[in-house]
């Protein structure tokens, strides 16, 4: 892309809090941590800390476009400031409110197989009742409707993983092109090929390599390194996912077959989300 040139003269006066130019809009439970960390690597990337919940909350939005490019950390010129906010992807206002903003913003989306992030879903949602010493229901219970044994769409995490559902208010807001699908289960095990597609897509040089990732053992991920730091993700992602019976997770991959393969349909990418 186009880029600035700083004058010898100018030093830094270029550096200043900007809207962001890229945005992870979700999806929740499929990597946007890892992919948002592994993006910052990249020298002329700066990123949001924390999840700004700008366009899916409305008391944040009335806040001001001003006090969102507030939250930004300072960037210069050339730099690609990102943020990531999961909760984006199913609220219904904020596509059209994100192209209120920047009509040619890049949207980055992280998907994984839609089952397993339903299990991960819920392992983050236990293991925090259990912190708190609540009990939670089965997943099964929750998963299945007892009355009539089928998938229980009513349940937030099945309905989270309805991609084609959510994905179609994104293409009635943006081009196609304006949105880039991230593998969530290519990305755990191939950061970088994952990392160039995106690199590329951002319009940034491909600097990321295999030198900024080692295999952990312990953690069974790959953690980052730039320079002489290293560092893995936060323990809370990465999780030991419970055992389901193979009779619910039957249902629930027949259950998403079909919303599947209309979300590879209009995305123009497949995945092998089988059994
Ligand atoms: P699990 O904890 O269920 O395994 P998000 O950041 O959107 O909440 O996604 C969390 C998921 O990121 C984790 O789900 C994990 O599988 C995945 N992930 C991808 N790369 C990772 C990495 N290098 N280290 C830890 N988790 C990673």
């Amino acid at each position: 892309g186009f880029q600035f040139s700083l004058m010898p003269w100018q030093g830094f006066g270029d550096v200043k809090q900007r809207l962001p130019q890229a945005i992870i809009v979700g999806v929740r439970k499929c990597g946007t941590r890892a992919l948002l960390e592994f993006l910052s690597l990249h020298p002329d990337v700066c990123h949001a800390h924390g999840e700004m919940h700008f366009f899916n909350s409305e008391s944040r939005y009335q806040l001001g476009l001003d006090w969102y490019r507030r939250q930004m950390p300072a960037s210069r010129a050339d730099q690609v400031t990102i943020e990531k906010t999961p909760g984006y992807f199913i609220a219904r206002r904020a596509p059209d409110l994100i192209r209120g903003m920047n009509d040619s913003i890049k949207l980055l989306l992280i998907v994984r197989d839609p089952v397993t992030r339903i299990i991960s879903d819920y392992t983050q949602v236990f293991t925090n009742r259990m912190k708190r010493n609540d009990s939670y229901a089965a997943f099964e219970d929750l998963v299945i409707d007892s009355r009539t044994g089928d998938v229980s769409s009513l349940y937030k995490p099945v309905w989270i993983s309805l991609y084609y559902v959510h994905y179609m208010h994104w293409l009635a807001a943006f081009n196609r092109s304006q949105i880039h699908v991230v593998d969530g289960d290519a990305l755990i095990q191939d950061p970088i090929s994952e990392l160039r597609k995106a690199e590329s897509f951002l319009g940034l040089r491909h600097v990321l390599s295999r030198d900024n990732f080692y295999f952990n053992e312990t953690r069974g991920f790959f953690c980052l390194r730039k320079g002489a730091n290293s560092h893995c993700l936060h323990p809370s992602k990465g999780r030991t996912h419970p055992n389901i019976k193979p009779r619910v997770l039957h249902k629930l991959y027949r259950y998403f077959k079909p919303y599947n393969e209309k979300f590879f349909k209009i995305s123009g990418q497949y995945f092998d989300w089988t059994e």
